[in-house]
């Protein structure tokens, strides 16, 4: 097979419908850019934006309203559902005191009706005196006790960001 010289190559022009084709063709690939662009831009600022708000978990205060004191009674012991504390009065007055076990951290029942046991352990078996001393188990140490203070309007607050270690009741 010869092909010789190019006078036998025929180039036929463009019909109408072939230019159409072609039109569309580019309408697509503009409009493909043109979302890839939109796209990847959008995603940019999204990203800029997660980049400008603070990544952190809001937890509840670590200071808060137990309610007024007429809400616990002397002799009364009062569990703090979600914060981790009982109230305890006394006639020489209240304190708060932690309801985490000082081994792994899990939420002691407190007992009641025993003159020696305040508080005990569901998990490993530790127990705790009233005032949190440990008296069996493997819990390490004693219970924290935490700040308690009445605000200016008759109403306890605890802060448990702040031990109590000289473990001092709040005489009211
Ligand atoms: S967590 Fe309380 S004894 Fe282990």
């Amino acid at each position: 097979m010869e092909l010789g010289n190019n006078s036998n190559v025929t180039i036929l022009p463009l019909k109408a419908s072939d230019e159409a084709v072609d039109e569309n063709r580019r309408g697509f690939v503009k409009k493909l850019t043109l979302t890839t662009l939109v796209l990847g831009i959008g995603g940019s600022v999204l990203q800029l934006g997660r980049f400008f708000k603070p990544n952190v978990l809001y937890e509840p205060s670590r200071t808060f309203k137990v309610g007024e004191l007429n809400k616990f009674p002397f002799g009364s012991r009062t569990v703090i559902e979600g914060r981790g504390i009982e109230i305890v009065r006394e006639k020489d007055g209240v304190h708060a005191v932690s309801l985490v076990c000082t081994h792994l951290g899990c939420l002691l029942k407190p007992v009641l009706n025993d003159s020696e046991v305040g508080y005990a352990c569901p998990c490993h078996g530790s127990t705790f005196a009233l005032k949190g001393e440990v008296l069996g188990g493997p819990a390490p140490k004693d219970l924290p006790w935490y700040e308690v203070y009445m605000d200016n309007t008759g109403t306890l607050v605890v802060d448990t960001s702040k031990v109590n270690q000289k473990r001092t009741k709040l005489v009211v």
